[in-house]
């Protein structure tokens, strides 16, 4: 789950998949794992094969060193066993949801340390896309960085920062640095440009292309850039933010947001594609 449902993933129009009537207050719920099918863990099993064939040269080594530790891969795992290692690692725990969560409950989990993962699975004729996030997106694409140090800690200041911006009506900027990062970032290794964005990890073409398609914008991560620009859900990104290292994205952030959202609220937006919004806006008449 990716929580701020109607922010992130627009998914507004329609109430979002899963049920959520087995949910707790703070939305996490059992994984119910006696309920898969057959299919289900086929699903999962060729989503894996498919996307762990390609990751050398496209994933960051962060990544694909972790990728292991989620353990089963013929399967849909068993959350428990995942968090075994996960806490071991960085104190971090997967949590299930019944699909994608409110702000502020997705806020407060990162903020402890929890990371919401929704249980179902997308159907076979999904296979290639998926509107809303499902256990594949969450589990191989999220999770493996939580096993970073550095990483893990960056998810959860995200959290206190998310529970802050709440306070001062700035999620939708800070939401854009989510995007950007956790879901669409890319990190400039020794070896080259890769992606650590648990959106591009999880989708099979969007990998290849945010790499090395000439097309995308490619920017150095700059925070005011980054939450100037908007984004679109339904589409590979147009453009990407690059970090260097996660270090340099935890020191980034670290400094207090209240006195950059005022400085937003003054300055014009980016179009997904990086042309400023009101240039955008004038040529559409
Ligand atoms: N430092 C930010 C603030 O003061 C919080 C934050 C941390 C935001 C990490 C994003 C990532 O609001
Ligand atoms: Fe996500």
């Amino acid at each position: 789950a990716t929580g701020q449902t109607p922010v992130v993933y627009g998914a507004s129009d329609r109430p979002p998949r899963g049920d959520y009537s087995r949910a707790r207050e703070d939305y996490t719920c059992e994984q119910n794992w006696a309920a898969y099918t057959a299919t289900d863990h086929d699903t999962y099993h060729r989503l894996y094969q498919r996307q762990s064939a390609q990751l050398p040269g496209l994933a960051s080594q962060a990544f694909i060193d972790a990728l292991p530790l989620l353990g089963a891969k013929e399967r849909i795992p068993r959350f428990e066993e995942v968090n075994e290692r996960l806490y071991k690692a960085t104190r971090w725990e997967i949590v299930t949801v019944p699909g994608l969560i409110p702000e502020v409950p997705f806020f407060q989990l990162l903020a402890n340390r929890k990371f919401p993962v929704t249980d179902w699975i997308r159907k076979p004729e999904e296979f290639d896309y998926v509107v809303e996030p499902d256990v594949f997106h969450d589990l191989f694409g999220h999770v493996p960085l939580l096993f970073n140090p550095v990483f893990a800690d960056y998810v959860q200041r995200y959290g206190e920062g998310g529970l802050k911006a709440e306070r001062l009506g700035a999620c939708e900027m800070l939401s854009r640095l989510y995007w950007y990062t956790i879901e669409f970032g890319l990190i400039r290794e020794a070896d080259g440009l890769r992606a650590y964005g648990a959106g591009i990890l999880s989708s099979a073409g969007e990998l290849p292309y945010s790499v090395r398609s000439p097309e995308p914008l490619r920017l150095p991560l700059e925070l005011l850039r980054t939450m100037r620009t908007r984004y679109k859900i339904d589409t590979y990104q147009q453009t990407y933010f690059v970090i260097d290292s996660f270090q340099q994205l935890f020191d980034l952030t670290a400094q207090d947001f209240a006195p950059l959202y005022e400085q937003l609220r003054g300055l014009p937006e980016f179009t997904a594609d990086g042309r400023p919004a009101s240039e955008a806006a004038t040529a559409a008449g």
